[in-house]
């Protein structure tokens, strides 16, 4: 029999970051053979945020990693865990720039390269850390910039992609507290990475219809799964947290959990689908806009190129106010 866990890794603090430069489906269609009525009905998208030249990665994740320190009263981690498939370099990675520029310095920090599932196993990652009692303390970060990997005449992948960051901060707590994450379902098929593939120093080609289907199955399986390790009935779930892929996708996926649309959490229509960032900004939003309510229980999946796939189960915990999380997180 495994022995129970010992400790837990709880959530508290939460923040976000988002390009101040948006661009609307009409801005598109002005460049694009496409049009906001086929962008809208197709994805749900409306406008989406995106960097401009001088904004890094490391901009994005610092500015979300900085507001949930400030959000959970902290100064200090021991490991940034940053969840990015568009990091500044090559080499090294883009976590130990985030964490020198917040004063952690020698902290652990690396990046997590598991695309639109980035998050989930980031978070699984830093859990680990936690509860093998290597680090007290982590900031987990979503930051993603795929807009940049669009060709500019490529109508199947602009309109889906926007940027932003998002960030969790974990400290050590005992197993049930709200907060806790729960268990992890974590999967990968690189037999069809082609679906979403970006080659060294070239632009995203995407296989959208098959990879639609994919996502459809793989996060409402990884969902049900984890929800099932969590010991959760899906009609006492409070809210899907779903990566914000596409709206048809996360509806067909709470369509077959049963999940009501009053329980859908979703950004997309005004964030696109922000890679790795789109779970922990939807979760600083909801939290800020008062959607998110302590002792609500998340289940939240993920699905990406890779592919890979991810889900847990999380207990909302009960945040400090703080004035800043209800006001638009913004870098240029
Ligand atoms: O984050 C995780 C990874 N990402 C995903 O999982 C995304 C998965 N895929 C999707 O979200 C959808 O497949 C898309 C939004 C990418 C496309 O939607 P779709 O309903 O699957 O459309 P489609 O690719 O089957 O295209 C339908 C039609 C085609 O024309 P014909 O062949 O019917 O004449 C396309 O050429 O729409 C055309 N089309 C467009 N028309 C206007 C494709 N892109 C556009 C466009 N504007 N931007």
């Amino acid at each position: 029999m495994p022995e129970p866990a010992r400790c837990s890794a709880v959530v508290c603090g939460v923040g976000a970051s988002l390009p101040a430069h948006t661009v609307s489906n009409e801005d598109l269609a002005a460049q694009l053979d496409t049009s906001d009525t086929w962008i809208h009905q197709r994805t749900g998208i409306s406008h989406r945020h995106v960097t401009q030249p001088g904004t890094s990665t490391a901009d994005l994740a610092t500015q979300a990693a900085a507001r949930a320190l400030k959000s959970a009263g902290r100064r200090h981690v021991d490991a940034v865990v940053l969840a990015t498939a568009t990091p500044d370099d090559q080499l090294p990675a883009t976590a130990p720039a985030v964490a020198s520029r917040l004063g952690l310095h020698e902290a652990c920090a690396f990046d997590v390269a598991a695309v639109c599932t980035g998050f989930v196993y980031a978070l699984a990652t830093a859990t680990g850390l936690i509860t093998a009692g290597t680090a007290h303390s982590a900031l987990v970060i979503g930051a993603d910039r795929l807009s940049h990997l669009c060709a500019c005449d490529d109508r199947t992948t602009r309109p889906l992609f926007g940027d932003g960051a998002g960030a969790l901060v974990l400290r050590r707590g005992t197993p049930g507290e709200p907060g806790s994450t729960g268990p992890f379902i974590l999967g990968s098929d690189g037999e069809h990475a082609g679906l979403l593939r970006a080659p060294h120093g070239g632009h995203l080609r995407m296989q959208g219809p098959e990879l639609f289907r994919h996502a459809v199955t793989r996060m409402s399986t990884a969902a049900q799964a984890a929800a099932r390790a969590a010991g959760w009935p899906l009609q006492d779930i409070d809210h899907l947290v779903p990566h914000q892929a596409n709206a048809r996708i996360t509806n067909a996926v709470s369509d077959r959990l049963h999940i009501p649309p009053h329980a859908r959490l979703s950004n997309i229509a005004d964030r696109g689908n922000t890679s790795a960032a789109s779970i922990p900004l939807l979760l600083s939003e909801a939290s800020a806009d008062g959607r998110l309510q302590a002792g609500h229980r998340l289940l939240i999946c993920a699905f990406g190129a890779g592919l890979t796939w991810g889900a847990t189960t999380l207990t909302w915990p009960a945040l400090p106010a703080h004035p800043e999380r209800s006001q638009p997180c913004t870098t240029t």
